[in-house]
This record gives structure tokens, C-alpha cells and sequence, in this order.
């Protein structure tokens, strides 16, 4: 048997998505991650294990080497403040778009604005790229609520439908990237343990292109 290959998967959507990709792949959890207390799944595969993490952690997990491949959003890889990752596959899953949005009608167009958002990173470097001052305000859920509770003047948050940011009197107002989840892999056991990963990857690419 080869030594064991452990997959960092975020929980909650991206995990619903990335398991029939991996059932393509022929990678199956033995016990049921919906209801399942486990943070380590076993698979139909004895050398694959499945860590079952927040999404914000998954890049972390495989950056120290403790999964040697993960899944994660687009969003969250900017984020990242690492190098020491590799993004060898777009899934095409979880499929939306990072965008700014603010209350209807109302410009963002002013010298120095506040912006609400978890994406603090990617928010900064989007507005710097403007030239245009920002403030960052820090938020870890519910950024539509922001603007409408004056809290901040935009914000910085993922569209998919436009249904949440409708529902809340808020328009997109700039789009800042196309974001979809990402095989990351860790970039030393790509070099160690090349012949093995590769092949994952090879079988990833394969339920990637047949599911389309
Ligand atoms: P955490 O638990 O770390 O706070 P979360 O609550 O943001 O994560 P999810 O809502 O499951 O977790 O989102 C996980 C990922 O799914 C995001 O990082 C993004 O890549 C993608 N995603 C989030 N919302 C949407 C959406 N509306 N449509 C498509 N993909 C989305
Ligand atoms: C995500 C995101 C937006 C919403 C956008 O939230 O943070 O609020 O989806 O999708 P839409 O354009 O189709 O409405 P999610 O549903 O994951 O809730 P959460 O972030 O609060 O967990």
C-alpha cells in the first residue's frame, strides 16, 4: 500500500459539490459526512483519508503539510498569505463572483469610503488598485446587512444569484473576480510524492472534464 494521501475538504457547500467529483475519481467516504461526527473519513480507498474542515482552514491544512491536497474556494485562496501551495485544477464548482455592492442608487464614487467585508485582503487590493482610500471593516457573516445598518458604505462579499443582495436593497457595483473552488496542493509532497499526487490529480481532471 502507498503511503496515505489526506484531502483537506471544506465543509457545508463546497463538501456537497466535491463528492461526486471525487465518486467520479473513485474516491468514496465510507461513513456518511452529512451525519457522520468524524473529523477523519476513511474512503472505499485505504491510502485516502478526508480531513472535514471550515473552509478558511483548508489552505492552512495543506500550507503545514497536514493534507497534502485540499479543496477550496477561489475566495478564500486570495486570501491566503502562504506560497507554499499549488492550484493544479479548477473544480468549476461552488461557482459565483466576488463583487462590491452598495445600497440602490448610491455611488460609491468618494474620496475615502468604508467597506464592510470578510475579504479583507482582496477588498484592500481591489481599492488600492483604484487609488481609491478605503476603509476595511472587518465582518464574518451577513455583509449585506453593513450599508443598510450604516455601518459601512459598500461591501465586498460573493454573488451568486443576487438574490441576497436584492432581498437586502443592495446592487452590484463593481466586480473584483470570477471565483470557483481549486484542488490545492501542497508544494513539497507534489516534489516528494509527485508519482502519487499526480495521478490524483490526473483522476480530478478526468470527473472534472466528464461531469461537465
Ligand atoms: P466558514 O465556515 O469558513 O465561515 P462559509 O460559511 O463562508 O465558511 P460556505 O457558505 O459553505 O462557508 O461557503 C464556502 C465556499 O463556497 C465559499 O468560500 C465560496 O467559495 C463558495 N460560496 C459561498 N457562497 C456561494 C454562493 N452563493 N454560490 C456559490 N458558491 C458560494
Ligand atoms: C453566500 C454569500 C452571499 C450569498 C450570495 O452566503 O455570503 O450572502 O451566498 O448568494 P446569492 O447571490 O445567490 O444570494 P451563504 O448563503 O453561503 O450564507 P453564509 O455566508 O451566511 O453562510
Amino acid at each position: 500500500m502507498s503511503e496515505i494521501l489526506t484531502i483537506a475538504l471544506s465543509k457545508g457547500r463546497i463538501l456537497k459539490d466535491t463528492l461526486p467529483l471525487l465518486a467520479y475519481a473513485g474516491v468514496t467516504p465510507i461513513d456518511d459526512p452529512d451525519t457522520s461526527r468524524k473529523l477523519i473519513l476513511d474512503t472505499n480507498q485505504a491510502d485516502i483519508k478526508l480531513l472535514v474542515i471550515r473552509a478558511s482552514d483548508v489552505p492552512t491544512y495543506v500550507e503545514y503539510g497536514a493534507a497534502q491536497i485540499g479543496v477550496a474556494g477561489k475566495d478564500v485562496l486570495l486570501e491566503h498569505d502562504g506560497t507554499g501551495l499549488y492550484e493544479p485544477v479548477d473544480l468549476k464548482i461552488a461557482v459565483c463572483k466576488i463583487m462590491v455592492a452598495a445600497e440602490n442608487g448610491k455611488s460609491i464614487d468618494q474620496p475615502r469610503i468604508k467597506v464592510a467585508t470578510k475579504y479583507v485582503k482582496t477588498a484592500r487590493n481591489y481599492f488600492a488598485s483604484k487609488g481609491q482610500q478605503a476603509e476595511i471593516i472587518k465582518l464574518y457573516g451577513s455583509m449585506e446587512l453593513a450599508p443598510i445598518a450604516g455601518l459601512a458604505d459598500c461591501i465586498v462579499d460573493l454573488v451568486d444569484t443576487g438574490n441576497t443582495l436584492k432581498a437586502n436593497g443592495l446592487s452590484p457595483v463593481a466586480h473584483i473576480a470570477d471565483i470557483s473552488s481549486r484542488l490545492v496542493v501542497n508544494k513539497a509532497a507534489m516534489k516528494i510524492r509527485h508519482v502519487q499526487i499526480k495521478q490524483f490529480i490526473r483522476q480530478i481532471e478526468t470527473a472534472v472534464a466528464k461531469k461537465k
